[in-house]
């Protein structure tokens, strides 16, 4: 579906973004090795976080659907007794629970699971959580070795400390999860800190998971015990809004209860530090585990842009949301450029490519660096078309570049957008009416 995307000034509004995506997967995941039935308000219902309740549906949880308000239940099957399904589990598009799954999977004794999704999941590594999972004991075998359909077969699981040499938290939730049902309490090292939704989560479920610095270790356990989650607004899908509102003239924005956990929130720095005005209480960030998960409204205004260096260490901290300090760095005075963010080529698409080919398009001058890109601010974009390969990321940058644009944006597959945020077409146009 190709969208087009006209100039406009002064965006405004108030709007939710919808609920967090990471956080949602957690919960229905949790709840499926949960013991008692897990209340979730606010699931996020798009298409990868529906993969998710597919995904536990088949290995035998129950899941409940009140409509209208977003409400699910889960009722597990607790942390052994996944049931093997008939055929492979369908991840569709979604990375999480194609890297999550596996950790619980692995530890159900006798029963073998296949992992599979689309064309994009089938270019996804899953080498980087095989490997742990077999220090383990767990028995898996993907195709060449590295990518799905992935072959997961249960076993009795050893504690292990192990050195990730990514800061990916899918790897380490995946390690978390494994660990739950090994014999022993298991220690993981991860080389910068990376999004915690899964620490929080099982600090609610009663589990002893304790930090120390880049260290954490999580002990055993015979069940989850957690009664309710609460998913509050992504910040990465509301990441678009506060793009949206710091570039297009005149705007003046509030989006409420936004997820704020300091993992996550790095964009929002990297917002604040080029200028942009964006008003809200962010987390600080910690050392010490909290079980919360905070939440705040921001106030977005337009802002006149200054460049900056994006550092390795704050990768992980707004990974999914570098494209867009791209599509800021193009408004800004001066250079932005982001380093150390290899991890970028391995996600929905190769968004160092796909972003550097894209905005060049619209006319930026932007150059590909392996492992990130340098932007020359020239005070906006012409505009053009912009294509999402299938990512659903890259569709929405395309609609809010337009909107910033010169001359307006034809996005090639808007359809993408489903993946996370279903409604995002809408919520723009309510913006700039
Ligand atoms: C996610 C972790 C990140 C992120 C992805 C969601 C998660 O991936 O890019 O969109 O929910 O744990 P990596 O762990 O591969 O960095």
């Amino acid at each position: 579906m190709n969208v087009r995307f006209e100039p406009t000034r002064g965006l405004s509004g108030e709007l939710r973004a919808p609920p967090d995506k990471s956080i949602s997967h957690r919960a229905a995941l949790l709840g499926a090795m949960a013991s008692e039935p897990v209340r979730i308000e606010g699931y996020l219902d798009a298409a990868d976080t529906n993969s998710t309740l597919d995904a536990v549906r088949a290995l035998g949880a129950l899941v409940e659907l009140r409509d209208g308000d977003g409400e699910v239940v889960v009722r597990g099957t607790g942390l052994r007794e996944a049931r093997e399904p008939d055929g492979p589990i369908d991840v569709g598009n979604a990375g999480t629970l194609l890297r999550l799954l596996p950790g619980w999977l692995a530890a159900q004794q006798g029963r073998s699971f296949t992992l599979d999704g689309d064309a994009s999941i089938r270019r996804r590594p899953v080498d980087r959580v095989a490997e742990p999972l077999r220090l383990m004991g767990a028995e898996l075998t993907a195709r060449e070795g590295r990518f799905p359909p992935l072959l997961v077969q249960g076993t009795h699981l050893r504690a292990i400390s192990y050195d990730m040499s990514v800061a990916s938290a899918q790897v380490k939730s995946c390690v978390l999860l494994a660990a739950l049902a090994a014999d022993g309490a298991t220690t993981i090292s991860e080389p910068a800190r990376s999004r915690d939704h899964t620490e929080r989560m099982l600090l609610r479920a009663g589990v002893g998971v304790h930090r120390n610095g880049r260290h954490v270790t999580v002990v055993n356990t015979d069940e989850l015990l957690l009664d309710s989650v609460r998913v509050p607004g992504d910040p990465s899908s509301a990441a678009f809004l506060v793009t949206a509102g710091v570039l297009v003239p005149q705007s003046r924005l509030l989006i409420a209860d936004v997820g704020t956990n300091w993992t996550r929130t790095g964009f929002m720095r990297i917002v604040r530090r080029m200028q942009g005005i964006v008003l809200g209480d962010l987390e600080d960030e910690s050392g010490e585990l909290s079980p919360e998960e905070p939440v705040s409204d921001l106030d977005v205004a337009h802002g006149q842009l200054e460049g900056t260096v994006v550092e390795p260490e704050e990768v992980p901290l707004a990974i999914d949301e570098l494209p867009l300090v791209a599509l800021l760095g193009c408004f800004a005075e001066g250079e932005t450029i982001v380093r150390g963010a290899q991890e970028l080529r391995l996600k929905e698409s190769d968004r160092i490519a796909v972003v550097v080919e894209g905005l060049r398009g619209l006319g930026a001058e932007i150059e590909a660096m392996d492992d990130g890109f340098a932007v020359r601010g020239t005070g906006g974009l012409r505009g053009g078309t912009i294509d999402a390969h299938g990512d659903h990321r890259m569709a929405m940058l395309g609609a809010i570049a337009g909107l910033a644009s010169k001359e307006g944006v034809e996005v090639v597959g808007m359809e993408a957008a489903a993946v996370s945020y279903p409604g995002f077409v809408e919520d723009l146009a309510t913006l700039c009416s």
